[in-house]
């Protein structure tokens, strides 16, 4: 059965249009002025989208769903991650896979893509690479043949052994050069951080140290290492969840000189700062990189407007407030925050709703840039007729605040309690297939499908 969707405004990567658009099964089939239902298939489903805006479904680029097991283990399984998604109108979630030891690229992501079966609404994987076999490039190979189309490094973790040795990505860039797969990276020096902690051995530091241990400094460090890395071996990278001003500097001088940094930041940096860590409750503000200033917050939203950012995505990492605060010294609370449900209505409530960003960056923050970043467009990301029926349906006339007690993610809490909303998601279609309506999930466990990325964008020609 068809769905007609009459009278939306439809948010399109350079205009928004007036018009209706009709689904078939699961996909987009046609964008006219004015349909009547009468020229449709009979059963088709009339949707009134008056005075509502129409995206393509969003896309969290960075989560962290079904991350461990049991008590130490995410709040959030696949499920329930996704299915807080799927609330807050993101019809695609990009979770990441850990290099397990004795397995290779392929194999790590495989079981990575078997825990996420639950999923109910369709993902994609970045896959971390850890450490350097000697058959990367068959791996590479493989992995990119497999429907992965970006890994993802870290410049700390050193204890969790995620650190990549820099000596290491000399090996690692061209390779993902020539096989047009793009590197992601987590920016932190890591002996920077170590450095400043070596100050405090052995003390118990509250949550509110924990800016003060892992600095700007240290993200911008690692940002120009990664730059001077895409330099010198011709290749772009993406920073993930960039959190400062100076980091952010840092990157407008290496794109200056022609380095090609793609930049992702998340709501918590945009809307978050450092001084939710001196609370009772800090702990379950605690996240890496860590919180920070209101003019951080201020630079990253300009840079939202300027365009200098190209994704927004959540980071999304749940656990329980009890989990992170039973837990006193900060450098041992479980890191993250949950966020995907929160993330389109915060962005509008908190930017665009007073016009810092109109609603077509929105679009393109959340839903265009990601899809073709990383590979998945125009499937994902487009309301072009052929495309995904992946829709969000979107109403700008709410006066409501987040609440912890209105949340679907399994952590319990919103790290945004009291903000005030304008705007959410009140629709979310999944390939044609309507999973949120009035405020109830209509989806089932394992309606997501796993989606081979391919080229992305960012590679020219
Ligand atoms: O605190 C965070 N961000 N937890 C998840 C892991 C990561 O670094 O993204
Ligand atoms: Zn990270
Ligand atoms: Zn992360």
């Amino acid at each position: 059965m068809g769905i007609l969707i009459q009278n939306g405004k439809l948010v399109f990567p350079d205009r928004i249009k007036k018009g209706d658009l009709y689904i078939d099964r699961e996909k987009i089939s046609k964008i006219e002025e004015s349909m009547d239902p009468k020229d449709l298939p009979s059963g088709t489903e009339v949707v009134d989208a008056s005075g509502l805006y129409i995206f393509p479904g969003f896309i969290d680029a960075h989560t962290h769903y079904g991350l461990g097991e049991g008590e130490t283990g995410t709040a959030d399984g696949f499920f329930e991650g996704s299915r807080a998604a799927a609330f807050g109108g993101i019809t695609t979630f990009i979770d990441f896979a850990d290099q397990i030891s004795g397995m290779t690229l392929t194999e790590s992501s495989v079981l990575r893509i078997k825990e996420a079966e639950d999923a109910v609404i369709d993902f994609s994987l970045h896959q971390g690479v850890y450490h350097i076999h000697r058959n990367l490039a068959l791996e590479l190979d493989d992995l990119k043949t497999s429907g992965i189309g970006a890994v993802k490094l870290f410049t700390t973790y050193k204890e969790y052994g995620c650190y990549l040795n820099p000596a290491d990505w000399s090996v690692l860039f061209p390779l993902c050069r020539n096989r047009r797969i793009l590197i992601t990276i987590h920016a932190e020096d890591d002996d920077l951080i170590k450095h400043i902690n070596r100050k405090y051995p052995g003390s118990i530091l509250p949550p509110k140290m924990h800016a003060l241990l892992r600095p700007a400094a240290a993200e911008k460090n690692a940002v120009i290492k990664a730059g001077e890395s895409a330099a010198l071996y011709d290749v772009p990278v993406y920073i993930v969840h960039l959190s400062s001003e100076t980091a952010l500097d840092a990157v407008r001088k290496m794109r200056g000189k022609g380095v090609r940094i793609f930049v992702e930041t998340t709501p918590h940096y945009l809307f978050l700062t450092a001084d939710k860590l001196e609370r009772e409750d800090g702990a379950r503000f605690i996240m890496t990189p860590p919180l920070r200033k209101k003019s951080d917050n201020e630079a990253l939203i300009k840079a939202l407007a300027s365009g200098e950012i190209d994704v927004i995505a959540t980071d999304h990492c749940s656990y329980t407030p009890e989990r992170k605060e039973k837990i006193r010294d900060c450098r041992k609370i479980p890191a993250g925050i949950p966020g995907s449900e929160e993330m389109a209505a915060l962005l509008y409530s908190s930017c665009a709703a007073d016009g810092s960003i109109d609603l077509i960056r929105m679009g393109n923050l959340l839903s265009v840039n990601p899809a073709r970043i990383f590979g998945l467009y125009p499937g994902k990301g487009s309301l072009e007729p052929g495309t995904d029926a992946d829709i969000v349906l979107f109403s700008t006339k709410i006066n409501s605040n987040f609440s912890s007690d209105s949340i679907h993610s399994k952590a319990g809490y919103t790290a945004y309690e009291g903000f005030p909303i304008s705007g959410v998601p009140v629709m979310t279609i999944l390939r044609g297939k309507i999973i949120i309506r009035d405020g109830k999930f209509l989806g089932n466990k394992g309606d997501g499908h796993f989606i081979k990325a391919g080229d992305s964008s960012v590679f020219p020609g």
